[in-house]
């Protein structure tokens, strides 16, 4: 639909930038803090480790001065849990405790709303430890009872909270459950039961938050993309709708509505994937929904039938990390009208509007961008500049996609880029650069760590002083 007027961001829109505790921190082992899956994952050789990172644990207040000279309104980042309980459970670790009391502390100082994430990808290993940690029922109140503690400690200054960051991925890649061996059948299988706990913490935590009178947003960090039919042929639209449901709205149907939908049910039954569950648990996600959706989008994802045959029997998948074909449902195809990134992921940004409106029609919740943004071998030159004009028609095409949705009527009140400044990126290291600040190491070479703006500093600066008019 192309629309005749075009409204601007509301005066309150939060624009924002995004980071996580383990890509961002380093101090991995410092200050009593414990490990988490991600510490004990068997490394990638080809890239670093997360042990230093972009060393931010030790130049927090050089960091967030950066963010105040952006402008930002809001800053999204993580809480590594091993700070605060380095078991999972148990003690309290002060020191943990106080870091993340200094950083609120300097970002309200400066203006910027901190918007926390309680849980993003770093579990402690601890509870896989002490029971095997999401794949047992006993992570429900683990993680409720962190929470609380978030919520006593930070929440008289912190007012919007993602639950879990990207639930939908976790779950379906092992090292993040701390599953270890080859069977890949029965992680999936246990996925879904993770996946199961995973949203009754949510719900039990949502509910004790309003109990606790608290009332700000809360509601999880979803990754959440429109997945196109490859062409018109009814088999690939249905392929593209059954993808859709197996990514993506099977877990906010679960979060908003606490339902299994009977399509997802037979998915689930067909490959004896159904999770055990106790009397209740669907009843408490239907009382106790998310207040707002955090979405976190980078490409779209294009598809055609996929039938099942004696090669490929049902139960096959094809993985890259996340499933790129699932016999009986569906194949991720390249679609021919998207460029990609040099990592192949298809730059999209009207799904970005697609992916919006999807959520808004089907949830009608807030929601807030918590990732966007553009992966790339960024280079400093011999100037002290980084050119990285990509990284800003990249980010330019979504943000007039953001504004096309709010005209459409969905009720989206903030965005934060991906990321921040460079941190060391999930599976490819300090090669794949996010951020609006250069951090200045590589992946083994740590040299000196500093700080450089990148030209899209400059330009997102721009942006948020006027309010999204200047793009
Ligand atoms: C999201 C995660 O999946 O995508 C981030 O929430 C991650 O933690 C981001 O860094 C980009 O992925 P990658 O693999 O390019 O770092």
């Amino acid at each position: 639909m192309e629309v005749k007027h075009n409204e601007s961001f509301g005066s309150g829109f939060l624009w924002g930038a995004a980071t996580s505790s383990f890509q961002v921190e380093g101090a991995q082992k410092e200050d009593g803090k414990g490990l988490s899956v991600i510490d004990v994952m068997k490394k990638n050789p080809n890239i670093t480790d997360f042990s230093v990172a972009s060393d931010h644990y030790h130049r927090m207040e050089e960091d967030v001065a950066l963010m105040a000279e952006l402008g930002l309104k809001v800053y999204r980042f993580s809480i590594a849990w091993t700070r605060i309980f380095p078991e999972g459970n148990g003690e309290v670790n002060q020191k943990g405790v106080d870091f993340y009391n200094r950083l609120i502390d300097e970002l309200i100082k400066q203006g910027i709303e901190p918007l926390v994430t309680i849980y993003h990808f770093d579990y402690p290993q601890g509870l896989v430890e002490q029971y095997g940690g999401w794949m047992s029922r006993e992570s429900v109140d683990d993680y409720k009872n962190y929470a609380e503690f978030l919520f006593k400690t930070y929440g008289d200054r912190v007012k919007y909270w993602l639950t879990v960051n990207e639930q939908d991925h976790v779950v379906r890649i092992p090292s993040r459950l701390g599953l270890t061996g080859d069977d890949r059948y029965e992680q999936m299988r246990l996925g879904y039961q993770a996946n199961h706990h995973m949203c009754v913490a949510t719900a039990k935590t949502i509910e004790l938050y309003h109990s606790m009178g608290l009332s700000g947003k809360i509601g999880p960090a979803v990754s959440y993309s429109m997945v196109h039919p490859a062409t018109s042929a009814p088999e690939d639209v249905l392929a593209s709708k059954d993808a859709m449901l197996i990514k993506h709205n099977y877990l906010l149907d679960l979060h908003c509505y606490g339902v299994y939908s009977k399509p997802f049910q037979k998915y689930l039954e067909d490959r004896q994937f159904t999770p055990k569950m106790e009397d209740g648990d669907l009843e408490l996600m239907k009382q106790n929904p998310p207040t707002m959706i955090g979405v976190n989008y980078y490409f779209s994802e294009t598809v055609q039938a996929f039938p099942v045959s004696e090669k490929y029997p049902l139960g096959y998948q094809k993985e890259a990390l996340l499933a790129e074909a699932e016999s009986g449902v569906f194949e991720v195809v390249k679609n021919e009208k998207l460029q990609a990134t040099d990592w192949g992921w298809e730059i999209d940004p009207v799904g970005l509007r697609l992916t919006l409106r999807e959520l808004h029609e089907r949830y009608q919740l807030p929601i807030i961008i918590t990732e966007n943004g553009m992966g790339a071998y960024d280079k400093l030159e011999d100037d002290g500049s980084v050119k990285d004009d990509y990284r800003i028609a990249y980010l330019k095409e979504h943000i007039k996609q953001v504004k096309l949705a709010l005209n459409d009527g969905v009720d989206v009140f903030g965005y934060c880029a991906w990321t921040f400044m460079d941190v060391v990126s999930g599976r490819n290291g300090m090669d794949k650069r996010y951020g609006f600040v250069y951090v200045n190491r590589e992946n083994f070479d740590l040299k000196d760590m500093r700080r450089i703006k990148k030209n899209s500093f400059y330009w997102y600066q721009e942006v948020i002083q006027s309010n999204g008019e200047k793009l």
